[in-house]
């Protein structure tokens, strides 16, 4: 069911493209249905250009037929549409279970607009149930990892932290970073949490979007909801 309501979100957002529009293209399973009814409309006769937030989207957009640059050579969009792990009533978002979060966090900023598409069931009161993503660089791994915990012990939040993928064989981003998960329960303080962690060296960035999302489609059994920050 779930998959029916992303696709009915995706499906919503691609009505909103309209031609001549430079887009920001996210990455997920949501982000692909949005990929298919954008491909279908470009084959309608749409001319877009888009930028997209990670490998897997290039191949899949490129493959379809959509245009495509870089953020180098397109370095002002006008809207992203991108999917999100949880997101609360004031559009914070958590984003990165895909691991491309650094790319569509780069993207959002560059992009006028960034509406998120999503199923109902990552609606939240308050942001932290899904881990919280934290890209890393691999050097000094441990001393970035011993930094993160050190914030989370000074913000009362639970110090579970987990490198993706285990230590045998980390998850490398797009970036050839890692990533340390954050299980956290509660974000009650996100913004300030988001302060702590860029100001940690070895940090690269994390799955907090605050105050980038500009609007959310979200689906489910009532049907597509238009939700604003
Ligand atoms: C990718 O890194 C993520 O930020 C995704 O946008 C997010 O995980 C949502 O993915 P789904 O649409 O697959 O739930």
């Amino acid at each position: 069911m779930s998959d029916h309501f992303k696709q009915q979100a995706a499906e919503r957002a691609a009505d909103d493209v309209t031609s001549g529009m430079r887009l920001g293209i996210g990455t997920g399973s949501t982000a692909e249905f949005f990929v298919h009814a954008l491909a279908k409309r470009v084959g309608e006769g749409l001319d877009v250009i888009g930028v997209p937030t990670s490998e897997r989207t290039r191949e899949l957009a490129s493959g379809l037929g959509i245009r495509l640059t870089t953020l180098e050579n397109l370095p002002e969009l006008d809207l992203t549409i991108d999917g999100a792990d949880e997101f609360d009533a004031g559009l914070a978002l958590i984003k990165g279970g895909g691991g491309a979060l650094l790319r569509e966090k780069i993207v959002a900023a560059a992009s006028g607009q960034m509406t998120v598409i999503a199923d109902s069931s990552k609606e939240v009161a308050i942001l932290g149930q899904f881990p919280l993503p934290i890209e890393v660089v691999p050097f000094g791994l441990q001393a970035t990892s011993n930094a993160v915990l050190s914030v989370f012990d000074d913000l009362g939040l639970p110090q579970k932290l987990e490198l993706r993928g285990g230590s045998g064989q980390p998850f490398v981003t797009d970036g050839g970073h890692y990533i340390l998960d954050a299980h956290l329960e509660a974000i009650p303080q996100a913004q300030f949490l988001a302060n702590r962690l860029v100001a940690i060296p070895g940090v690269v960035e994390h799955g907090l979007f605050i105050g980038l999302a500009t609007k959310a489609y979200v689906a489910g059994s009532d049907g597509v909801k238009t939700v604003l920050p």
